[in-house]
């Protein structure tokens, strides 16, 4: 049966919408509970990526919330191929979001951590970074790789050839009071998280491109049951929709 169909767009001035509203409509309403946040770009035809990064996604609006998402994480979790794909390099926040932060009772900064089974992380990945980085893998990986990397980061072992998310993320919580993470991606890590049914939340930025065939959807692994998200937020500007769904 068909329920009401609401328009979104347009719906009130533009422009009217300041980073203090969006830093209110993106909160989370108990930081005391555990809270996996996932934010993608796709295009309109489900596209994650343009020549194998999602800069040519995203724009001004995307990068806007993707801020804000960022301020409000304690930590910013991402698999080791976007790291690779992206160039990861830390995590910077200038001085008026680490000001905002702590006036807000957070972490200066919210904490990286990188998930990879291969562990082939370039350690620059972590040069320079204010809170030491995590990388969570399993006990299978390569030993070697894990002493190397433990030079700059914490090496946290969850699962015993996989990591297991059930495992790592309460521990994160439980242990380093890192309990509202925000996961950008990538698509296998969206796919492993939403298999073992941890996703709470998905913010997804719809970019007004239509990218052609062959690109990655943000989801990708083995089939896994589908899940229902419930629309909280739709917001427009420059024709980039930024939705807000949560499960
Ligand atoms: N549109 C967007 O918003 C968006 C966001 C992020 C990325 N992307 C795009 O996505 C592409 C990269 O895709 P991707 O799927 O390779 O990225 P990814 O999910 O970031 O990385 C996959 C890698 O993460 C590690 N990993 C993920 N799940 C794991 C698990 N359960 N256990 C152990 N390790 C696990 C593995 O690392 P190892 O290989 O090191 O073992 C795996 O190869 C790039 O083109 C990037 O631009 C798009």
């Amino acid at each position: 049966m068909w329920r009401a169909v609401r328009l979104i767009h347009p719906a009130g001035a533009p422009g009217e919408v300041s980073d203090a509203d969006l830093a209110e409509l993106y909160a989370m309403t108990d930081r005391s509970r555990p809270r996996l946040r996932v934010n993608f770009v796709a295009s309109l035809d489900g596209a994650a990526e343009v020549d194998g990064r999602s800069g040519g996604l995203s724009g001004a609006p995307d990068m806007r919330v993707f801020k804000v998402l960022r301020n409000l994480a304690d930590a910013v979790l991402v698999g080791a191929g976007t790291v690779r794909a992206e160039s990861y390099r830390g995590l910077s926040l200038g001085a008026a979001r680490r000001e905002w932060r702590r006036a807000a009772g957070l972490a200066e900064v919210p904490t990286l951590v990188v998930v990879s089974s291969a562990l082939d992380i370039d350690t620059d990945v972590f040069a320079d970074i204010p809170v030491r980085p995590i990388v969570v893998t399993h006990a299978a990986s390569p030993a070697d790789r894990q002493e190397k990397l433990a030079e700059v980061a914490d090496v946290v072992l969850a699962g015993a050839s996989t990591v297991d998310f059930a495992v790592a993320l309460p521990a994160l919580a439980a242990e380093r009071g890192l309990r509202q993470v925000l996961c950008e991606g990538g698509p296998a890590l969206f796919g492993s998280l939403q298999a073992a049914g941890l996703v709470d939340e998905l913010c997804l930025t719809l970019a007004p491109i239509v990218a052609g065939p062959g690109a990655s959807r943000i989801s990708a692994g083995p089939p896994s049951p589908p899940t229902d998200f419930a629309l909280v937020h739709a917001l427009e500007d420059s024709g980039m929709l930024l939705l807000r769904y949560q499960r």
